[in-house]
């Protein structure tokens, strides 16, 4: 694993990322955020609300608005601007940004892995230059119990399908690199269009997997929503102000076009 620069090295950070596409940033949330943060997940889990997002996002139809919504949780709304992250993800965006999207999961140690992929959303100006940023949330940390995250560095710059690694399933491919051990409170910044996979655990039968991901946009374009809620959930986060003040185009509808589906 690639070592992460220091906080004051902000060009050494802008450099790494632009050429690696991902950038570790271990423990960076503290133990307080963290201890609020966790049961926030159990209950999003464990009383069905991440199953009624889903059956919401996949039929808005028949199933209208979710009761709530990640960002709705104390906890969730703080670490969508948490400001040392908030400050990171600035320096490399380079300009304003909009956000565009959180979701909150417990992966059982038993878990399956998910894939070789990418999650980068086209925007209207078909401008791949406009970077999308995924801040990928390890709670509880990573340990060799809990599978891994592994990142192909470099691969956010040669266009491509989402799915166009799919058939390789999690295995190992040249030149990847693997992030399998991280205190907790760690978040891995990637370049969204950088291919990554989570490889289960040979065994897997150690903690569950405290995950949360929030992702991030460059301002300069229209970008596509993911939710078909997507109104709503930028008008609760501006009525609960989670920004702060501080971000004026984080939560700005004109950075998106209208929901047309899943791609
Ligand atoms: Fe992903």
């Amino acid at each position: 694993m690639r070592p992460p620069p220091g906080p004051a090295d902000t060009a050494g950070k802008q450099s790494a990322f632009g050429e690696a596409g991902y950038l570790v940033l271990p423990g960076l949330l503290p133990g307080p955020l963290l201890d609020r943060l966790l049961p926030e997940v159990d209950r999003w889990v464990d009383e069905g609300l991440r199953a009624r997002s889903i059956e919401c996002s996949v039929d808005p139809a028949a199933n209208g608005l979710p009761p709530l919504l990640e960002l709705e949780q104390e906890a969730h709304g703080e670490l969508l601007a948490f400001p040392p992250l908030m400050d990171v993800l600035a320096r490399l965006m380079g300009g304003p940004f909009a956000f565009h999207h959180l979701h909150s999961d417990r992966h059982d140690a038993q878990g399956a892995g998910k894939p070789w992929h990418h999650d980068y959303e086209p925007n209207s100006g078909a401008d791949r230059s406009l970077l999308m940023v995924h801040a990928l949330h390890y709670l509880g940390g990573l340990d060799e119990t809990m599978g891994s995250l592994v990142v192909l560095p470099g691969s956010h710059r040669e266009p491509a399908g989402k799915d166009a690694l799919a058939h390789l399933g999690t295995a190992e491919l040249p030149g990847e690199a693997v992030i399998a051990g991280l205190p907790p409170g760690s978040t891995v910044l990637i370049n969204s269009a950088l291919f990554h996979a989570r490889r289960p655990a040979p065994g897997g039968n150690g903690r569950p997997r405290y995950f949360v991901d929030a992702s991030y946009c460059q301002t300069g374009a229209r970008w596509r929503p993911v939710k078909p809620y997507w109104r709503h959930m930028l008008a609760r986060a501006r009525e609960l102000d989670l920004g702060r003040g501080r971000w004026p185009d984080l939560f700005d509808e004109r950075h998106f076009t209208e929901y047309a589906g899943t791609a």
